[in-house]
């Protein structure tokens, strides 16, 4: 058990909160994975998140707000569809790149003149992020909870795995269970004439195009541009091959109407395309615990999140 765990019991709120405001680290459960979290106002504890993570840092960060409002302290400009975007969908798993205000600083956006905006749809982060605010904090930028390029963390455990070695005295690890949606979000670029998927996410095409009735664009291919570059992503140690019959000693990930042959070690059987998304980053991990080379995973088809499942399994394929 780390040192920098808590269970997420009101004094623990107060705990992080202030620990935020002085300059600390907060991993905290979102409803999609962990975030790694500091005050999106303080350069020196957003350059924490850097390091922590080994991240790059021309690599942009998503700034957590507790409501609707936050959209217009960090952003200026917003389109109408952005605002509708906002409305039918937070708190929830979605991310908006607005144009940023002078709030946002070159340290948060990795020196974009755009900004990453969400709130988050779950109990603990909208708790911490609502007395941060009271607090008088204006938002928390966070990443995913794991060291650059691996998969991201749906349990605290994982989190501890990923950076318990890299935390200091004052940090905090808040506890809230396992993460209900288990991808990270879908990121929108609200920047143009039209709505355009940069990421996808729970939040799916056909929900956007409801909720603004515009054409909704899908940025090329699956992976998401950060500063020129493309990434592979989300990776486990174990290889990841995709849609293979799985052999003896290997991994396998499938929906429960997939058999598996003698020998294969399953890792996951879900039975919903929605099981899937949460299971599969605990399942990768699963993989490298047991030491294993391979792990099969065959891809869910169809629409919906099985688009996001899709995205991170041909990213983890890559490998680091
Ligand atoms: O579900 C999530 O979005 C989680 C939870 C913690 O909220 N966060 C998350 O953050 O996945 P991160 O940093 O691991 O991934 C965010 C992605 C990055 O690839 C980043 O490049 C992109 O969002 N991003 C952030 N701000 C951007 C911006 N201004 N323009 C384009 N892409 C941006
Ligand atoms: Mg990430």
């Amino acid at each position: 058990m780390s040192q920098f765990l808590s269970k997420c019991d009101t004094s623990a709120i107060g705990d992080a909160t202030a620990a935020l405001i002085n300059g600390g680290l907060v991993a905290f459960p979102t409803e999609t994975v962990y975030g790694l979290g500091a005050d999106a106002c303080n350069e020196m504890a957003v350059a924490r998140i850097y390091s922590v993570k080994g991240r790059p840092a021309d690599h942009p960060l998503i700034v957590h707000v507790a409501s609707m409002e936050g959209l217009g302290d960090w952003a200026h400009d917003v389109p109408g569809y952005a605002i509708s975007l906002a409305r039918d969908f937070w708190p929830g798993p979605m991310t908006l790149i607005v144009k940023r205000s002078g709030l946002a600083g070159d340290f948060v956006t990795g020196g974009q003149n755009t900004v990453g905006v969400r709130v988050p749809n779950h109990p603990v982060a909208l708790g911490l992020l609502e007395a941060f605010e009271l607090a008088g904090g204006k938002g928390v930028a966070a990443p995913s909870a794991n060291r650059f390029g691996n998969v991201s963390p749906t349990t605290a455990r994982a989190v501890t795995d990923e950076l318990g070695d890299f935390l200091e005295d004052g940090d905090l690890i808040l506890d809230g269970g396992p993460c209900d949606v288990g991808v990270e979000s879908t990121i929108i670029d609200c920047t143009g004439d039209a709505p355009k998927i940069l990421r996808p996410g729970a939040i799916t095409e056909e929900m956007i195009k409801g909720s603004t009735g515009l054409d909704v664009l899908v940025a090329n291919g699956v992976a998401i541009r950060v500063s020129g570059s493309l990434e592979s992503h989300y990776s486990p140690l174990a290889k990841v091959v995709l849609d293979q019959s799985p052999l003896a000693g290997q991994g396998f990930i499938a929906m429960a109407d997939i058999a598996s042959g003698a020998g294969v070690i399953r890792l996951a059987a879900p039975s919903t395309h929605d099981e899937f998304a949460r299971i599969l980053y605990s399942a990768l991990r699963a993989a490298d615990e047991q030491g294993l080379n391979t792990v099969v995973v065959a891809q869910p088809a169809g629409n919906g999140i099985a688009i996001a499942i899709r995205d991170r399994l041909q990213r983890a394929s890559r490998g680091h």
